[in-house]
């Protein structure tokens, strides 16, 4: 029987769309969700442009009886990639042993689980904001982890540590965490795509909502950084070049390539750009106009980050390959197809 990837998190915004990578790729894959933050019609999208509905199963990673009787009897599942998590810093921030009880919990479960029904490889979706405001640019692999600004944060800087000491304390386990940067688009199926739940936090969701007239206006958060238009600077890497990044890395450690045990990659596309030019990049990519408005910094905004690549450009074999006029486009077409669907139903 051929082995298979278990994906945590599988029917959320990037995990599915790197489960449409991995069967792409021939890979068989589980997936393993409790439906928080994500539908069961996902597995219809990912049918739809795949052709495999993958087995699901609702289970919480926190609940370790269930899991525990998941894992039991099934010798079939040799790596993992772990998606499943809260993501929200500002809810994080209210609500901070929320957090830490899901975001903590569920990779210690699983970190015991794999140990204990000998399942070796797993990848770890982490993130830049490990960096904080970074001292040098491009951010590289070797920059320091800083002192984190909200619990979301934190729960990565300890996730990739249990699985860093897990490695080294000999156990018969090898990782790669992903630091991603930020993660926007959707497939250019418009099948799959991000639905975030209430006002969105994040910028490409208000955005296509924007345009879409669901939200009146887009508020850009402060123009008084040193930048050269005064906004901030991100690195917006698209979620389909992010999800073969995951296929990369799970590849490296069933091939068992990584020599070290545990690995960290930024995950980007090497280029940085301010909320104006992403604002002025979507309405030339899809000629809608997007009304906003600058207003006050959002706390805790970092000013600007982007990825030194290089390592997952040279070890990993890996590199973004769309334009971010694409992947705006691909936003767009999303929050169009997204709101029919919505419609009809
Ligand atoms: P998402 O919310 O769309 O997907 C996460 C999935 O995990 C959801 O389907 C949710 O229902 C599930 N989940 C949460 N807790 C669970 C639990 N205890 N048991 C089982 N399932 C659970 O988020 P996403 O944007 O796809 O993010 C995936 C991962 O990438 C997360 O770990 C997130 O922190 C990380 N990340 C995301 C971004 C981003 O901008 N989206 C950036 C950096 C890192
Ligand atoms: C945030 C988190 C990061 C997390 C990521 C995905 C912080 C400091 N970082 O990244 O840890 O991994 O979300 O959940 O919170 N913007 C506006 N108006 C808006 C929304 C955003 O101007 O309505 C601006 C922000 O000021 C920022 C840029 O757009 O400059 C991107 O914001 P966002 O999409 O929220 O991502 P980050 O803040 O980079």
């Amino acid at each position: 029987m051929g082995k298979k990837i278990l994906v945590t998190g599988g029917t959320g915004y990037i995990g599915s769309h790197t489960v449409v990578e991995l069967i792409n790729a021939h890979h068989e894959v589980v997936i393993l969700d409790n439906l928080y933050n994500s539908g069961i019609s996902v597995l219809d999208g990912i049918r739809d442009i795949t052709g495999v509905k993958p087995e699901f199963h609702q289970i919480d990673l926190c609940d370790k009886e269930r899991l525990d009787a998941f894992f039991a009897g099934r010798d079939d599942i040799d790596s993992v990639i772990h998606f499943a998590a809260y993501k929200a810093v500002g809810e994080s921030a209210e609500k901070p042993l929320m957090y830490y009880h899901n975001n903590l919990n569920s990779t210690l479960n699983l970190l015991d689980a794999m140990i204990r029904h000998g399942i070796s490889n797993i990848v770890f979706s982490s993130s830049c904001t490990v960096y904080g405001e970074p001292d040098k640019l491009p951010v590289d692999e070797q920059a320091p982890v800083k002192e984190p600004s909200s619990p979301y944060g934190n729960t990565k800087q300890v996730n990739e540590q249990m699985i860093r000491f897990t490695v080294e304390a000999g156990h018969p386990i090898r990782g790669i965490s992903l630091r991603y940067f930020n993660p926007i688009g959707a497939h250019p199926s418009a099948k799959i795509g991000e639905a975030p739940q209430g006002i969105p936090n994040n910028l490409l969701p208000y955005i296509t909502q924007t345009a879409f007239g669901i939200r009146e206006k887009l508020k850009v958060f402060g123009n008084d950084y040193d930048t050269p238009d005064g906004t901030p600077i991100r690195d917006y890497i698209n979620v389909v070049d992010l999800s073969k990044a995951h296929v990369v890395a799970i590849e490296r450690l069933i091939d068992q390539k990584n020599k070290k045990g545990y690995e960290f990659f930024n995950i980007g596309t090497g280029r940085g750009h301010t909320v104006l030019e992403v604002i002025q990049a979507f309405e030339r990519a899809t000629g809608q106009k997007i009304n906003h408005q600058i207003v006050a910094r959002r706390p805790g905004d970092v000013e600007k980050v982007y990825a030194d690549t290089t390592a997952a450009n040279q070890e990993l074999g890996w590199k973004a390959e769309k334009t971010l006029e694409e992947t705006l486009l691909s936003a767009w077409n999303w929050e169009k197809a997204y709101r029919q669907n919505k419609n009809e139903q």
